[in-house]
């Protein structure tokens, strides 16, 4: 029997690469370079499965186009929002995520944002590389303490509770949070955490507010001009989750203007075009979407997407089947 044909959009980690060789008929990008729409169609007319990355925006016109062989697309990711889930569902494609092994890497992203936020790392690394700093100084970058202070989280899944565990058994911090969920009840006791009915109470009470929802149309610009003018002056913005979230150009306003005390952001819109805006602030830390960028993790997600594709081809139902 002839092996599956796989198409991975981007360089994968070199051990789960062998991995696909030893068991697919593999097309991989060692290149590493984004495929352009023409080339994601002709992946869909030739392939069994189509293996992308966030970097991949799969629409309707990709999903739907003449002629198709893709049955499953395996997205290396536990975010899914590049690709038109309802679309893949009206055109019979199966589509897989990676839950669960990005978690508290990403979480550890978002506590660095945190503690660099509060405590102007960012700004700090820049004055002593640009030798400008001066010495030591009673007054000098004086940021805000982390310790025992409140953190709200929106969204409160996986790595919203992680990053929660973190702040509360690390840092002592009294944990808040708003999701449409119920969270299990041993989560909610041992953070001590507490539900906030609406945005706006949680925007209003945290010194620290982290995203963690889902991004997509129905959470684009939930964090808009209103909602920072919730906030406490005192207060940052940490963002690991999709930049659509937050309105760019709102944030902008917000710390020029010192709404906010600052923000924390590794994730953008329209990434990796970064609004210049940004670039011009001191009050923000920027990453280049690291929240999954450890060695483990990337291993751990590939071999996540190879159980799914595996299970698949096996004709069992992949584990991680969002579509
Ligand atoms: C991934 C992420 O690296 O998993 C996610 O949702 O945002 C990142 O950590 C990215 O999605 C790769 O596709």
């Amino acid at each position: 029997m002839n092996k599956p044909k796989i198409v991975v959009t981007r360089k994968w980690p070199t051990a789960i690469e062998e991995k696909l060789k030893g068991l697919y008929d593999v097309q991989l990008n060692p290149t590493d370079t984004s495929m352009t729409v023409n080339e994601l169609k002709t992946a869909m007319k030739t392939a069994d499965a189509l293996l992308t990355t966030v970097t991949d925006p799969i629409t309707a016109e990709i999903l739907g186009v003449v002629g198709k062989t893709v049955k499953i697309v395996g997205n290396f990711g536990v975010g899914y929002n590049n690709i038109d889930i309802k679309a893949a569902k009206e055109n019979n494609v199966l589509v897989t995520n990676t839950p669960g092994v990005l978690t508290d890497c990403t979480a550890d992203i978002a506590m660095l944002l945190l503690l660099t936020s509060a405590r102007r790392g960012s700004e700090g690394d820049r004055m002593v590389r640009q030798q400008q700093w001066t010495g030591w100084g009673p007054t000098h970058l004086l940021g805000n303490k982390v310790t025992g202070k409140t953190l709200g989280l929106i969204g409160f899944g996986r790595i919203g509770q992680a990053m929660a565990k973190k702040a509360h058994h690390g840092f002592d911090m009294n944990i808040i949070y708003y999701t449409p969920r119920s969270p299990a009840q041993e989560v909610i006791n041992d953070l001590q955490a507490t539900r906030c009915d609406t945005l706006e109470e949680l925007l209003s009470t945290a010194d620290f507010v982290s995203i963690h929802c889902p991004g997509g149309e129905a959470n684009r610009h939930l964090i808009d001009e209103q909602a920072l003018l919730v906030m406490q002056p005192t207060a940052h913005l940490i963002n690991t989750a999709r930049g659509d979230i937050v309105d760019s150009k709102a944030l902008i306003k917000a710390l020029e203007n010192n709404w906010i005390a600052g923000a924390g952001l590794d994730v953008f819109e329209g990434e990796p075009d970064i609004d210049p805006g940004f670039l011009k602030l001191d009050n923000v830390s920027l990453l280049p979407h690291l929240g999954s960028a450890t060695h483990e993790t990337r291993m751990a997600m590939g071999n996540r997407v190879l159980d799914n594709i595996n299970a698949f081809f096996a004709g069992e139902e992949p584990g991680d089947r969002v579509a």
